[in-house]
This record gives C-alpha cells, sequence and structure tokens, in this order.
C-alpha cells in the first residue's frame, strides 16, 4: 500500500516536474531594437522556449509577428506600452531579458549612459517587481555595473527581492575573451575557457589569463590581449560609427545565457556562467555586486564562486577594477533611492 501510494507521488512529482520544465515563457524587454531582434531571434529557434513575450515602446507587434512565422514550436506574442501590455508581457514568464534603453556612440563610456538608461531600467523593473517578482531578470543594459543595483533596489523596495534571481549578463566579455586569445594562440576558441570577473566596463572587466590554457602569457602580448578584452566593445562602437554598439555578438551571448539558465532550470547540472551578481565575495568593501564564475540551478544563482589564484598583475587589475565598481554600484542604488 505504502510502496503504491510512494510510486504514484513519484509519477506525479515527475509529471509535474516534467510539464513545469517544459513550459518556459521568455519575455524580452526592448524587442525591437538592434540587440532585440536577434535575442528574439535565437530565443525563437531555442527549443526549450515555449512562449516569447516581445515588448517594446516601439515595434514589438511587428518583430513578434515576423518570428511567428518561424516553424518552431513557440508561440511569440508582440506588446506595446498601450493598456496592460508591459504587465501582461511578463506575466508568469521564467526569465525576462532587458535589453531596453539606448547604446553608446563614439567618445562616450558606459557610465555616460546612465542618465538615460537608469529610469528605463527602474521602471521595467518596477513593472517586473509587480508582474513577475519570481522571473531570472537579465539586465543587458548600459550600465550595467549600475542598473543591476537599480533592479535589485527596486525589487527590494517591492519586497520581493531575491538575490539568486538577478544577473548582470557579462557573457559577452568571456565571449570576447576567448575569441581573442584564440586569435593570438592560434587555437580554437571553442576549447579556449578565460573566467573574465567584476563588472561590465573598462578596467572594471578582469579576464584572468592565469585561469585559462595560456597562463604563461606575459609582457607586451599579456597586456595587449588583456586591454582587447577590456576595450573591445569599443572597437565595435568604433566601427558602427555612431549607429551604436554590439547587437550580433551580444545577442548570442545573451542567448547562450538563457539558454544555460533553462538548462539549469531543468535539472542540468554543472552549469558554471560568470555573471554580475549579488555576491559575498567583496561585501566587506562594501562592493554589494560582483561578477564571477556562478554554478546556476533551478534556484537560479546557486553557488558563487571565489576568484581562486591570482597572479600579481591581476591583482592589480583586480584593485583597479574594485574602485571604479564601487563607485559605479553606489550610482545605481543613490539614483533609485533618490527617484523612487
Ligand atoms: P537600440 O537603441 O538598438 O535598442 C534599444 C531598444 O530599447 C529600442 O528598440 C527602444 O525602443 C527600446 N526601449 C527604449 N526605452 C524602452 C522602454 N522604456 N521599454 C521598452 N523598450 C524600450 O540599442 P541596443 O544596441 O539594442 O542596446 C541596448 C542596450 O544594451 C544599451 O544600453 C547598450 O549599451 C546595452 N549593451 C549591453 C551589452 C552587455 O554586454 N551587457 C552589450 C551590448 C549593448
Ligand atoms: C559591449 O561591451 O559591447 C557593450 O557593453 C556595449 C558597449 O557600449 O560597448
Amino acid at each position: 500500500m505504502f510502496a503504491a501510494r510512494r510510486s504514484i507521488n513519484l509519477f506525479q512529482k515527475r509529471a509535474f516536474s516534467a510539464s513545469a520544465s517544459q513550459a518556459s515563457k521568455v519575455t524580452v524587454l526592448g524587442a525591437g531594437g538592434g540587440i532585440g531582434q536577434p535575442l528574439s531571434l535565437l530565443m525563437k529557434l531555442n527549443p526549450r522556449v515555449t512562449q516569447l513575450a516581445l515588448y517594446d515602446i516601439r515595434g514589438g507587434p511587428g518583430v513578434a509577428a515576423d518570428l511567428s512565422h518561424i516553424n518552431t514550436n513557440s508561440t511569440v506574442t508582440g506588446y506595446s506600452p498601450d493598456e496592460a501590455g508591459l504587465a501582461d508581457a511578463l506575466k508568469d514568464a521564467e526569465i525576462v531579458l532587458i535589453p531596453a534603453g539606448v547604446p553608446r556612440k563614439p567618445g562616450m563610456t558606459r557610465d555616460d549612459l546612465f542618465n538615460t538608461n537608469a529610469s528605463i531600467v527602474r521602471d521595467l523593473a518596477k513593472a517586473a517587481a509587480k508582474a513577475s517578482p519570481n522571473a531570472n531578470i537579465l539586465v543587458i543594459s548600459n550600465p550595467v555595473n549600475s542598473t543591476v543595483p537599480i533592479v535589485s533596489e527596486v525589487f527590494k523596495a517591492a519586497g520581493v527581492y531575491n538575490p539568486k534571481r538577478l544577473f548582470g549578463v557579462t557573457t559577452l566579455d568571456v565571449v570576447r575573451a576567448s575569441r581573442f586569445i584564440s586569435q593570438v594562440q592560434k587555437t580554437d576558441p571553442n576549447g579556449e575557457k578565460v573566467p573574465v570577473i567584476g563588472g561590465h566596463s573598462g578596467v572594471t572587466i578582469v579576464p584572468l589569463l592565469s585561469q585559462s590554457n595560456h597562463a604563461s602569457l606575459s609582457g607586451e602580448a599579456r597586456d595587449a590581449l588583456v586591454n582587447r578584452i577590456q576595450f573591445g566593445g569599443d572597437e565595435v562602437v568604433k566601427a558602427k560609427d555612431g549607429a551604436g554598439s554590439a547587437t550580433l555578438s551580444m545577442a548570442m551571448a545573451g542567448a547562450r545565457f538563457a539558454e544555460s539558465l533553462l538548462r539549469a532550470a531543468q535539472g542540468e547540472k554543472g552549469i558554471i556562467e560568470p555573471t554580475f551578481v549579488d555576491s559575498p565575495l567583496f561585501k566587506d568593501q562594501g562592493i554589494d555586486f560582483f561578477a564571477s564564475r556562478v554554478e546556476l540551478g533551478p534556484n537560479g544563482a546557486e553557488k558563487i564562486h571565489e576568484v581562486g589564484p591570482i597572479n600579481e598583475y591581476e591583482q592589480k587589475l583586480l584593485d583597479a577594477c574594485l574602485v571604479d565598481l564601487k563607485k559605479n554600484i553606489e550610482k545605481g542604488v543613490a539614483f533609485v533611492k533618490a527617484n523612487p
């Protein structure tokens, strides 16, 4: 009798978790933009996604109509700001990707975007705190070092903050690092894993070459490579010459991070991605957010890995990172306190 009941319960549990894990709604806020469109396309091509909700202040329904003709199983719905568009787009989302906001032009830093993007991200976060408080929130909008703390403050104020479900997407730095090192070393980028820690702008981007396959790189070759990884975004901004920043590589990076979260939510183990999260690593120095290797699981960020052994050169990079990062984080927090 007991055994029979137990097997029914196990069956029910499996059936429940299978259907729960197979229904994955992904929402993109800023879906009409340079990143939003290719990112939405990649999400439409992902068989783990069952529902795709595309919101933008302009163009959401058009992008959705276009993608909805692609013969994969997911449904695609476009939303605009009228009526309950944003709340409906967010409702029941498992993942909310946020690439809404303005990109850089040549000569600008990511921090120069703060004045415009802070309020965009704050307002979207307010909507998410109401309509999808349990979703994984993936922040792409720059400056990530400040926009992630903004989302956290908004969620705290709404009483729904779960630090395990908030991620600054720094995957592009990791993607660049493996590509750039492979170009120097003439290797296959797929086999190159370079942890990139810290934050997502200039000197706050800290690649740990000592933890890569090429720990012995030194001198000018190492310095040039580190500089290229830290300022890779500027290369694209310059090449696009006023037409924006990285969109296609960013879409790939955002889709990779979302896919990692979906795999982890569906029970796959050992999925580790560097990402900018609420982290204990430097809280004693007043730095509440930090990117390091994070193991993902059904509850979001399951385990935040330590920085690990680094050399003297990397320690100097890290010291410089922490100075800027602290200011960037404080700026985001102060913004929400002054402009709730
Ligand atoms: P874009 O201008 O092409 O697209 C932005 C989109 O956001 C537009 O369609 C716009 O209508 C929309 N938008 C603006 N305000 C909105 C709001 N309140 N609600 C919903 N949508 C809104 O810009 P892009 O090239 O796609 O870049 C978007 C952001 O991503 C920028 O801030 C850029 O700096 C950042 N970015 C981050 C990374 C990263 O690694 N994290 C990489 C590249 C770009
Ligand atoms: C990037 O790294 O490409 C993005 O953060 C966009 C930018 O402004 O450089």
